[in-house]
């Protein structure tokens, strides 16, 4: 089996005679240096607008030829009257703008100093105190030099260097004559002349900031990051895997917000705006590394044995039913969740309900609209001083619980687990204890099977009477006959339900329930935590879970996979191991590692029912027998290597 996810590291690989030489504007850094600088220098200028219309001006005469390049550079100095102290500022903007993948492969421009080159027609004074933290050395840095006067301003630049000219790169590397095979990388039409003139053996057209069309159609590569022109090269230092080449499908429209995190990282994003069927995502999830679906795209097994380089599957809501988890975890595959980003909205909506139902507004609002004016204090209560009931103290009962104290109600709740109290709420020991004291009940159990009707008419008889009761969980965990019999006979005064044992499949079907038509009684289509905030929240949460498990192997908060939250890799390599739980299988890792002495630095295991997840992280070159080994063990389900 091919895993695409190993690279080997060939530190040997690298020709003494390849040089790399980079562009800075747009390339090295994600801005063009003239436009931050113009925002420096001209803040004060009242008009500010015209100069910088007149600078994008002067710079399309300078590209299409009615100004020589030397020309439009003094116009635009002219215009931007810099002086040293706006290029200091410049310069710090300029260190927080370096692309994303140049900061990730740090380590290449160290290893290899001696041959990488930046070019530029910009200018050493914004460009050298940036580069030369990556390690590049001042010598190899091409570019034009500003001339200023006592003062400190700009009045001109060195009219010598062929940077300041047309053609000034290709002139340069001329000049500069170097000694072996010449690879440029950059996003402008000036980087491929060089490439043209015979002088470059091979240009990447870096798109990951600009993508122009002339520039790329002229590349012997399209490269969307660094990551990218190394994996092409063999020079992988920094990551195993250039993140252009993971494929992310996301379904269901998902928020935005997922999308533009996960194309910021540098993944290959394709999105779809509904589900799919059983047979469409057999098609589509050929060669995706991670999906992303809401609760309406089932991922069945058949889906799963066509998904031939899946590594995790995201569920962009809370529940995960829609995932065969099971066939999941036996392909390795992990899968994520987003249980808490609702939370606060569950909670918020519980609030807003307990007070409604106190104050008896659901009947009032129903008399009103058919013209009855009933004006009375009678049944109508506040929350302040109330005793509320959480059955259930997990993330939403603890969040009420914190909420409801600052109402000025006094919290008790009963959870099966040991959960810490917090702020002044009174754990108790049992349920019936809990509804003998309650003014308000409100249940936020999970929906496990065995609490099936945990509230019935045994524990409706435990409650005191006029009790306000609401579940936000899960609806098969109350008996819904005894309840509308409480209802009816008044024993519990207001009743609000999100959540039934049954629920319409879509808008389009009618709600059926006995709960209807009763008096007080709050009834909402399981929108607990339905709002917009919750899906940005989802839309953060599951794709820093992927990038997570991604970059680090981290799966905390899995819902399949055994979870570990592991340190960042730091001068080491990171072997991931998935395995069927089958006893000894750590054993034979370290076994094929002390074979070929290879020291291991930190290991973490931990295992579930089905599978094993072991981490080994080794601070020693490899060669690709020890992957072969460790791949060839019995039972391995999944194997990659980070660096
Ligand atoms: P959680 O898992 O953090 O908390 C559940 C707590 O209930 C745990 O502490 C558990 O020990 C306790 N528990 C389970 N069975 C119990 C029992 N029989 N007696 C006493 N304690 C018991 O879950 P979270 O995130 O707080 O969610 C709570 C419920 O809210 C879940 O059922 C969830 O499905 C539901 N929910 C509803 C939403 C809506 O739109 N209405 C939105 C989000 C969650």
């Amino acid at each position: 089996m091919r895993n695409e996810f190993i690279y080997f590291r060939l530190t040997l690989a690298m020709k003494p005679n390849k040089y790399f030489v980079i562009d800075f504007d747009s390339t090295f850094t994600k801005v063009e240096a003239f436009d931050v600088l113009a925002d420096i220098s001209l803040k004060d200028f009242p008009d500010l607008e015209e100069r910088k219309k007149q600078i994008i001006a002067i710079t399309n005469q300078g590209m299409d030829g009615s100004l020589s390049f030397r020309e439009s550079l003094e116009h635009r100095i002219a215009l931007l009257q810099p002086n040293r102290r706006h290029l200091e500022q410049l310069v710090n903007i300029l260190r927080g703008l370096v692309s994303e993948s140049f900061k990730r492969n740090k380590e290449f421009f160290q290893e290899y100093a001696d041959h990488v080159y930046i070019i530029s027609n910009g200018f050493h004074a914004f460009i050298d105190p940036v580069v030369t933290e990556f390690g590049i050395k001042p010598e190899n840095i091409l570019a034009n030099r500003f001339q200023f006067d006592e003062a400190g301003n700009v009045i001109g630049f060195d009219k010598d260097n062929p940077l300041s000219a047309n053609n000034g790169k290709v002139e340069q590397l001329k000049r500069l004559n170097l000694p072996g095979d010449v690879y440029v990388i950059g996003d402008g039409y000036t980087d491929y002349e060089i490439k043209h003139a015979g002088l470059a053996n091979k240009f990447f057209a870096f798109t990951e900031n600009v993508e122009r069309e002339r520039v790329l159609s002229g590349a012997d590569h399209v490269t969307p990051s660094f990551d990218e022109f190394l994996y092409l090269n063999k020079l992988n230092t920094a990551i195993s895997y250039p993140k252009n080449r993971i494929n992310v499908l996301l379904l269901e429209n998902v928020h935005p917000i997922a999308i533009e995190l996960m194309r910021a990282e540098g993944f290959n994003v394709e999105t779809y705006h509904a589900a799919m069927t059983e047979e469409e995502l057999c098609e589509r999830i050929k060669n995706v590394s991670v999906l992303g679906i809401r609760s309406k795209t089932h991922v069945s097994a058949k889906v799963l044995e066509h998904a031939n380089r899946l590594m995790a599957i995201g569920a962009f809501c809370i529940g995960t039913n829609q995932i065969d988890l099971k066939a999941a975890t036996k392909k390795g595959i992990a899968v994520f969740n987003a249980p808490f980003s609702n939370t606060r909205s569950v909670v918020e909506l519980a609030i807003a309900e307990m007070i409604m139902l106190i104050r008896g507004i659901p009947d009032k609002s129903t008399k009103m609209h058919k013209g009855i004016w009933d004006k009375s204090a009678k049944g109508s209560y506040e929350v302040r001083g109330k005793k509320l009931g959480l059955i259930g103290y997990g993330n939403i009962g603890a969040q009420l619980s914190v909420l409801a104290e600052s109402l000025g109600m006094k919290v008790l709740y009963y959870d099966r687990e040991e959960k810490l109290a917090l702020g002044n709420a009174t754990k108790l020991k049992s349920l019936k204890e809990l509804l003998e004291q309650a003014d308000v009940v409100s249940l936020h159990v999970d929906g496990r099977e065995s609490n099936t009707n945990l509230i019935s008419e045994r524990e409706f008889s435990w409650m005191k009477p006029g009790v306000i009761f609401m579940n936000l969980s899960r609806g098969h965990v109350v008996d819904i006959k005894a309840l509308r019999e409480n209802i009816l006979s008044r024993k519990i005064a207001g009743c609000s339900v999100d959540v039934f044992p049954y629920e319409p499949v879509s808008n389009d079907e009618e709600f059926v329930s006995e709960l209807r038509d009763l008096p007080n009684t709050i009834l909402t289509p399981h929108i607990g935590g339905s709002t917009l905030e919750a899906q940005e929240n989802i839309g953060q949460f599951v794709p820093a879970k992927f990038m997570d498990y991604i970059n680090t192997g981290s799966t905390s908060n899995s819902v399949n996979f055994p979870n570990l939250t592991l340190p960042t890799l730091e001068n080491a390599h990171r072997l991931i191991h998935i395995h069927n739980n089958v006893p000894g299988i750590l054993a034979k890792i370290n076994q094929v590692l002390a074979q070929h002495e290879i020291n291991i630095v930190g290991q973490y295991l931990k295992t579930n029912e089905q599978i094993g997840y072991v981490i080994t992280d080794i601070n020693k070159e490899y060669n690709k027998e020890v992957i072969k080994e460790l791949r060839a063990i019995e039972n391995t389900i999944k194997f990659r290597v980070l660096y």
